[in-house]
This record gives C-alpha cells, structure tokens and sequence, in this order.
C-alpha cells in the first residue's frame, strides 16, 4: 500500500471511530508496530546550518563562515552563505514550538557552535551560553528532550589559522576537551543526551586531503584525510573521558555517543563471492573507520593491510581510552553503492579510499542507479540502506546501543518554489516510509535501536550546495521574518510516531515571523 493510501486509510478508519485503538499511545500505526519503551523521536539541525547571527553574541568566526566569505571560489554555490540562514537565533521561541507541533517531536537534536559559546581567547562567552541555555529551556517547555552535539563542522578559525587544527597532532585533542569542559560546565544541567561530533567521515574528507569540497578546504595528499580523522577520534575520546567524570560527579547527565555516517555496500552482482566480500571491506574502510575505534580501540585490520603506514597508529594507551568510547552510536544514512573488488591498484597517493573495492552509486549495475535519486548528486533511496548500516554496526562491532542520526531526501529548489510545488511531497513521504520498514526490520531483529532523528527540522543551508538542497520537512526561505510551512512529509511522520490525534495531514501551520 503506497503512503498516501495508508494516510486516507487511516483517515477513513479514524472517521469510523476505530482509529483510537489503532493509534494508542505506543504504537507506530505503520504495521502497529510497538516502540520499545523510551524510544527517541527527535528532528536533528546544525548551527551554521540554521542559526545566522554569524557575527552576534561576541561570536567569533569559524571555517564556515571564513570559507563562505571566501567568494567568488565556488565554495558554496551561487556564492550563497550561513550569515543570517534560517535566523533560528532569534526564530527559536517561535520555531521549536512549530516542530514540536508539525511534527510531534519528543526530541530537539541540536549543536553548540564552539565559535558562540567560547571567545578567541578560549574563555566562555556568556553571551552564547545564555542563547543555549534559554534554546533548551523552551524545548523543555514544550515536551522535548535535547540531544547536545559540541561538534558539527564549525571550528574556530583561528584554530585553523594557528595550527590547521584537525590534521595538527596533539594540540586538537587538549582543544577539543577544553571546548567540551566548558561545554559541560555550562549547559550540563541542561541537555539530556551528548553527542561528540557528527560525521567526522565527512568533514575529514572533505575538509582535509584531495577531494576537499567543504571548509576548510584544506587540499592535499590522502594522508590528511586520514590524519584528521585520527585526531578527530582521540578528541571524541577525550571527551567522551571527561563526560564520564563529570557524571560520577553529578554535573552531567545522560549518554554520550558520536554520529557517523558512510554508504552500505550492495554487491554489484549478487551472486559474486568476491563482489559479497567486497561489501564487507567497503563497510570497514567507510563505517568500521570510525565504528572500530571507538568500540574495539583500533582501526579494522582490513584498513591496516591495505594502508600500511599511511594509516596513523594508536599507542596502548589511546587505544584503551578509545575502547568503549560511547553509550550509542548514531547512524547517519543517506544512501548505499554498489560494489567489487577493484581492478586496478588498492593504493595510491590520489585515491581517497585505497580500499581495493570500486564503489559506485549514481552509476548503473545493468543500467540501474543504486535507488531513487533525489534532489541531490548523492542521496538515493535505496531501500535497505538504515538496516543494512545499523546491521553492520550491531555484528560487526558489538554496537550496543544505535540510534538513526540523520536520514533524510533532498528536494531539488524546494526554498524558492511556491506552497503548491513543494508541500506535497509524496515522494520524501515514500522515503520516510521506506526509512520505517527498516527501523520495524530493525527492531524485530533485535538490533538495539533507541531513537530515530530524520534530517532536517526545517530547510537550511545544505554546505557547499546552499539552499538549492533542501531537506527539511518545514519549510522555510533564508533570510529574517521567513514564513514556516510544514511539508506533507511532516504530518506523515507525525502520523505514523505518535498518538493518534495528530493525524492532520493536510493542516499546513503556516507560521508568519
Ligand atoms: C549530513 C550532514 C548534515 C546535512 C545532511 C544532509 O551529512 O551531517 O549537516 O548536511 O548530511
């Protein structure tokens, strides 16, 4: 049955006076599913991507905003910047209620610019804190929890400009656990879940090495990549560390854990032996690269044999801290590939993954992309990409406890296009529905599923392609006094998680700034 359907089903069933048991409290009416107890449903933004105020509160500047005034580069396209995005700054006290509304929300996950609560001289910026502070307290207000990421790509630029601080070695990690302490100390009382950072596959990859795409665009051999992504591990551990301190002293609460994102592997020929163990080897170098350190203490051995030395190395000591360095893991999914075992050399100084496997995903297996394309050159739906990813980190790597950190479907201009083009997105309701069935395969899997967090609440700057990507389920144009419109996408997934007197699919709050 397609989502619509389901939709006016449950419309239909509602009007016939049956729809209250079906919908009780508990029950996800796709299937009628039972969530476990404690379940986390929450919609997930990022500072620059939504805040503006680039240069209020004493802020001080990051990459992103030194790489967005970097014009003229192609950085961002269309030369578009985070300067005033969303002004979520000064939207909040309107816009949290609106998502809890629109999209029934027990959960606001949400990061900490490091540049708005710390000054250039590393001491807390009271200004800031208070912006966090009063942001949470009117989440609570409104029935959600809120989950604190101190990292989502925003470093100080003058960390950058003083050491190139991801790929220096030493320094980051005493940073990052300064940043994290003062963190800690200032909003403790305040969030009810921590997350480290969020993606450090995406901003090593594409901030440090050859295929730099984001701030800080810092080009250069493969070995940066990789060196970011080792410094980046042991500051998560670090904090992590000092999270775990300061819980046993009662100054903070909750879990800790990081977000990490990379692409399952399909077999590009699903009766290939080679081409089934090429998924494995592409799951390690994409997923098992963060997913290993932090739940066994190394890198997996498969990246090992085939880096050699390109791939730092962890003293006993950093490997014991990494070891068990999280209560959850979130998984962010976007898409999956195809893969086989490569043809040509596993490693080479160009090659940003010297995996010895060829991936592919805008790229047919008999003609075929990897799944429904999207708004964006790299997001497909593909149909078993959450489980396959969540799976993966549940065998292969113990994962104890997993959330769905990001998943979500770019829609192609949907900030500029008028409410009739946009509001009916049948086709982000099919994805999120496709999304589902995994978290329902999932759970009767046994995987250790706790929450799902799609991306994004509303419409923001989607990095180096600006506002021409759209994920949010509200909509909204950049810029001040922006009009929010919840996508049909909002009132399905607002259906399907929680009781039954939301469904009001069609009843668009149009919410005027
Ligand atoms: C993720 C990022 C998030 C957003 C989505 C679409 O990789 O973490 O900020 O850009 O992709």
């Amino acid at each position: 049955m397609g989502a619509l359907a389901t939709l006016s089903l449950l419309l239909a069933l509602r009007a016939a006076g049956v729809a209250g048991a079906l919908l009780s409290p508990d029950f996800l009416f796709l299937d009628g599913e039972l969530l476990p107890d404690g379940f986390s449903y929450g919609c997930g933004t990022s500072a620059y991507q939504i805040e503006g105020a680039w240069n209020e509160d004493g802020k001080v500047e990051s990459v992103w905003d030194h790489f967005a005034h970097d014009k003229g580069k192609g950085h961002i396209a269309g030369d578009q910047t985070g300067d005033l995005a969303m002004d979520f700054r000064h939207t909040y006290k309107k816009d949290l209620p609106l998502f809890r509304r629109a999209l029934g929300i027990n959960l606001y996950d949400f990061t900490i610019a490091w540049t708005r609560v710390q000054t250039a001289d590393g001491k807390p910026n009271q200004r800031g804190i208070e912006f966090y502070r009063d942001m949470m307290k009117t989440a609570a207000e409104h029935g959600m929890q809120t989950s604190c990421t101190l990292y989502h790509w925003d470093l100080p630029q003058r960390l950058q400009d003083k050491y190139h601080r991801w790929i220096s070695k030493g320094n980051i990690t005493r940073d990052f656990r300064d940043y994290a302490e003062l963190a800690y100390n200032a909003l403790g009382d305040l969030c009810d879940t921590w997350v480290t950072m969020n993606e450090p596959h995406s901003f090593c990859s594409e901030g440090y090495g050859p295929d730099t795409e984001s701030a800080p665009g810092y080009a250069g051999p493969i070995d940066l990549t990789y060196q970011c992504m080792h410094n980046a591990l042991l500051a998560h551990s670090a904090a992590v560390q000092l999270f775990r301190e300061k819980k046993a002293q009662g100054k903070v609460r909750g879990k800790i854990g990081i977000k990490l994102d990379g692409s399952p592997g399909v077999p590009l020929n699903s009766s290939s032996q080679a081409d089934i163990e090429a998924v494995t080897k592409n799951n390690d170098f994409g997923i098992g690269w963060v997913a290993g350190p932090i739940t066994s203490g190394d890198y997996p051995p498969v990246m090992r044999t085939a880096m050699g030395d390109t791939l730092p190395k962890f003293t006993e000591q950093e490997k014991a801290l990494l070891k068990g360095s999280y209560d959850f893991i979130g998984f962010d999914a976007y898409t999956s590939q195809w893969v086989t075992p490569t043809k040509g050399k596993c490693v080479s100084d160009s090659d940003a993954w010297p995996s010895c496997i060829d991936s592919f995903d805008a790229r047919p297996r008999s003609n075929q992309l990897i799944g429904r394309p999207t708004g964006s050159s790299w997001n497909f739906q593909q149909d078993t990409t959450v489980y396959d990813g969540l799976k993966y980190l549940h065998e292969r790597w113990g994962a104890k406890e997993l959330i769905v950190g990001e998943n979500g479907m770019a829609g192609l201009n949907e900030t500029q296009l008028p409410i009739n083009q946009f509001v009916r997105d049948a086709d982000r309701i099919e994805w999120y529905r496709s999304t589902l069935l995994n978290v329902k395969r999932a759970l009767h899997d046994g995987i250790p599923l706790t929450g799902f967090v799609p991306w994004s609440c509303i419409s923001n700057l989607e990095w180096s392609s600006g506002y021409y990507n759209d994920f949010g389920l509200i909509r909204a144009k950049p810029g001040r006094n922006q009009t929010r419109t919840p996508k049909q996408s909002a009132a399905y997934l607002k259906g399907v998680l929680t009781r039954g007197n939301s469904i009001e699919p069609y009843n668009f709050v149009h919410q005027e700034l």
